[in-house]
C-alpha cells in the first residue's frame, strides 16, 4: 500500500523542513528523488546523503524556483538524469512577515515570486511531460492562512491563496489527462520557518489550536504520500487542511 517503487518525484525546497520529510517518506516507499534547493548547500548535501541511505536514486539541484528559465533548465536536466517524472511537489516557500504598514513592495514581490510564481514555473516545466504521459501528480504546499488570511502576512497569505486558484485551475485543465492536482494547507508545523516566529506569536497560535500542539513534519508528509499514491487517483482539485483543527 502507498508504494511508490519505480516512480520519480521532483520536490522543491527539500533541503530541510517539510520538503525534506516528504522526500524521506517518498524514498522510504521506493521513489527516486530529484530535489531542488536554493542557498542552502550544507543542508542539501546532508539531505542527499540521508536519502541515498534509502537505496533509491537521488540528486539535488541548486535552483531558484522564482527564476522561470532556471526551473525549465533544472527540469530538463532532471528528465535527462532520471528518464521520466511522475510526481511534482511545489513545496519551496519563504516568509517576510510584517504588518501592511511596514511591508514594502519588495517584501510583497519576493514572497509572491517564490511561493506562487515558483509553483507556476515548475508546473509549466512539467506540464507537457505529464500531458504526454497521460498521468502525473502535482501537490502544492499552500497554508491555512491562504484560506483565513492573517495579520502580518499580506504577502504570504496572498501567495498561498493564489496557490489554491492555481491548484484548482490546473486540476481542471489536466483532469482528462489523468493528472491530479491537489494542495495541502498546513497549520502550525514545527520547522525552522516557525522556529523563527516571535515567542508571543507562537504562544497565541498554540492556544488557538484545538489539539493543543504544533504539527510535525511527518503529519504533512503522510498526506503528501497519500496524495502521490495510486490510492488517491480519484482525488483532484482539493485543498486539504492539516492543522489540528486550527482553521475549522
Ligand atoms: P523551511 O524554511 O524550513 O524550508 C523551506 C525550503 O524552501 C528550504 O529547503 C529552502 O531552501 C527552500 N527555498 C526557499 N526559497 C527558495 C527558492 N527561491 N528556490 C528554491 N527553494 C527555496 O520551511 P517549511 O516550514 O519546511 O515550509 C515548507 C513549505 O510549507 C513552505 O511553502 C511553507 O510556506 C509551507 N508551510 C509551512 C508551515 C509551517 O508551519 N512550517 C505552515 C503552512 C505552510
Amino acid at each position: 500500500m502507498l508504494d511508490l517503487t519505480g516512480k520519480t518525484a521532483v520536490i522543491t525546497g527539500a533541503s530541510r523542513g517539510i520538503g525534506k520529510e516528504i522526500a524521506m517518506k517518498y524514498a522510504s516507499q521506493g521513489a527516486n528523488i530529484a530535489f531542488l534547493h536554493f542557498m542552502d548547500a550544507d543542508n542539501a548535501v546532508q539531505t542527499e546523503k540521508e536519502l541515498l541511505e534509502k537505496g533509491v536514486k537521488v540528486k539535488g539541484y541548486e535552483c531558484n524556483v522564482a527564476d522561470f528559465e532556471a526551473c525549465k533548465a533544472a527540469f530538463d536536466q532532471i528528465l535527462e538524469d532520471f528518464g521520466e517524472v511522475h510526481i511534482l511537489v511545489n513545496n519551496a516557500g519563504i516568509t517576510k512577515d510584517k504588518l501592511m504598514l511596514q511591508m514594502t513592495e519588495a517584501d510583497f514581490d519576493a514572497v509572491i515570486a517564490v511561493n506562487l510564481k515558483g509553483a507556476f514555473n515548475m508546473t509549466k516545466a512539467v506540464y507537457q511531460h505529464f500531458m504526454k504521459k497521460r498521468r502525473g501528480r502535482i501537490i502544492n504546499m499552500s497554508s491555512i492562512v491562504g484560506i483565513t488570511g492573517n495579520a502580518g502576512q499580506v504577502n504570504y497569505s496572498s501567495s498561498k491563496a493564489g496557490l489554491i486558484g492555481l491548484t484548482k485551475s490546473v486540476a481542471k485543465e489536466l483532469g482528462s489527462r489523468n493528472v491530479t492536482v491537489n494542495a495541502i494547507a498546513p497549520g502550525f508545523i514545527k520547522t525552522d520557518m516557525t522556529d523563527a516566529m516571535p515567542e508571543k506569536a507562537k504562544e497565541a497560535t498554540l492556544a488557538a489550536i484545538p489539539m493543543k500542539r504544533m504539527g510535525q513534519v511527518e503529519d504533512i508528509a503522510n498526506l503528501a504520500l497519500f496524495l502521490a499514491s495510486d490510492e488517491a487517483s480519484y482525488i483532484t482539485g482539493e485543498i486539504i487542511k492539516v492543522d489540528g483543527g486550527l482553521a475549522m
